[in-house]
């Protein structure tokens, strides 16, 4: 399933790096500004930009760590300090990391926080009726994975980033599982078949083309670390509806952050207002920009938006020629499918691009 995210950028990488060689055919600095899945960021690697990427999200930070600054399985030399890890560890040829992912992917399984909330058997704290996001057996898993990823990290048998490298494959495996049509936001009232499967963890597959070095990553939000970024480029790709991204991935952010938050209301959302988005608000959006144009040092930006998006393009437009001189490309893209089967499968996707001149 991989990846299932609004405004995820996968499809489209090749025409908005080409759009950035045209720009500035010597750049070889680009700031993803909004990087979500980090998929972007890991194109803009694999055709050798350094990458400072930014996103408010845990999860992205994670993906982040795992697509810039790997190009193969770290080493995980620690791990056969684990307790139980004895009989998967030099018991094959399999690297330390294949051999561990087995390991957690045997652990027994715990009826723990993912249980009680999120699986039809458990009793969640704040409603009476059983949330239905994963099966119970599924969500049982998920709680002893969780629970021993933490513990190994916190015994110090895995780095931060073999951490990062295990979150991340937690989270795409809980994707290939969970009962939703698109997003997190609400759970399906029955199990479809794939939420059906059991999780398993699977290995990433890494492109091993190099250029690991020199990338950063940002947690946080953007116009607070505008002031430290500067690039060739500034790449940024805003949501652009009202659905904020911290309400609908709440549970791939808990995952993330290795908490156990009040889970609220029917969907079981995580208190996530320390991750509101101005760009979900149309009365808040520009100032949002203004602070990200003026204060970041870079002298090009490429702006992602949409047809559907809450600013009218031409009123977008109008807004940054304020700060420089502005051009647009349209591209037709597919849309993403969630439950909103009325609208048309195809919308204009635009690439604005400021030429900064204040
Ligand atoms: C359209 S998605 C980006 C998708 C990304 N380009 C990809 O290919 O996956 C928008 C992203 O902006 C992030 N975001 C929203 N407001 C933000 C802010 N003020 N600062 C930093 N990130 C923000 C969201 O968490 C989300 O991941």
């Amino acid at each position: 399933m991989g990846f299932r995210y609004i405004g995820s950028k996968d499809k489209l990488s090749d025409i908005i790096i080409s759009e950035i060689r045209n720009i500035n055919n010597n750049a070889t600095h680009v700031i993803d500004l909004m990087a979500g899945t980090g998929l972007f960021s890991l194109a803009l690697k694999e055709n050798n930009f350094t990458v400072s990427a930014v996103d408010v999200m845990t999860y992205s930070f994670h993906h982040l760590t795992v697509f810039l600054f790997m190009d193969k399985p770290p080493k995980f030399e620690n791990i056969k300090n684990i307790d139980g890890f004895d009989k998967y560890y030099s018991q094959n040829q399999k690297s330390n990391y294949e051999n561990l992912l087995k390991y957690l992917n045997d652990l027994n399984p715990v009826e723990g926080y993912f249980y009680t909330e999120f699986s039809p058997d458990g009793s969640p704290k704040n409603t009476e009726r059983p949330r239905r996001y994963f099966t119970s057996e599924n969500a049982k898993k998920i709680d002893a994975i969780r629970a021993e990823i933490k513990r190994i990290k916190a015994i110090g048998a895995i780095t931060e980033q073999e951490h990062s490298l295990l979150l991340h494959d937690l989270i795409m495996a809980v994707n290939d599982i969970a009962n939703i049509a698109g997003t997190y936001g609400h759970y399906l009232s029955k199990f479809v078949k794939r939420a059906e499967d059991n999780i398993i963890l699977h290995p990433t597959l890494f492109s091993n083309k190099g250029n690991t070095v020199g990338h950063k990553i940002h947690k946080g939000y953007a116009e607070d670390i505008a002031p430290m970024l500067n690039g060739d480029i500034c790449y940024i790709d805003p949501p652009y509806i009202k659905r904020q991204y911290a309400a609908n991935y709440h549970i791939l952010e808990t995952i993330a952050r290795e908490d156990e938050p009040e889970a609220i209301g029917e969907s079981g959302l995580r208190p996530w207002r320390d991750q509101y988005s101005n760009f979900c608000s149309k009365l808040k959006i520009r100032d949002s920009f203004d602070l990200i144009i003026k204060n970041t040092n870079c002298q090009d930006f490429l702006i992602s938006y949409s047809e559907d998006g809450l600013l009218d393009i031409e009123d977008l437009i109008s807004f940054l020629s304020q700060y420089g001189t502005v051009t647009k490309k349209n591209i037709k893209y597919k849309r993403f499918k969630s439950n909103d089967s009325k609208k048309k499968a195809f919308l204009n996707e635009y690439l604005i691009h400021l030429r900064k001149t204040i």
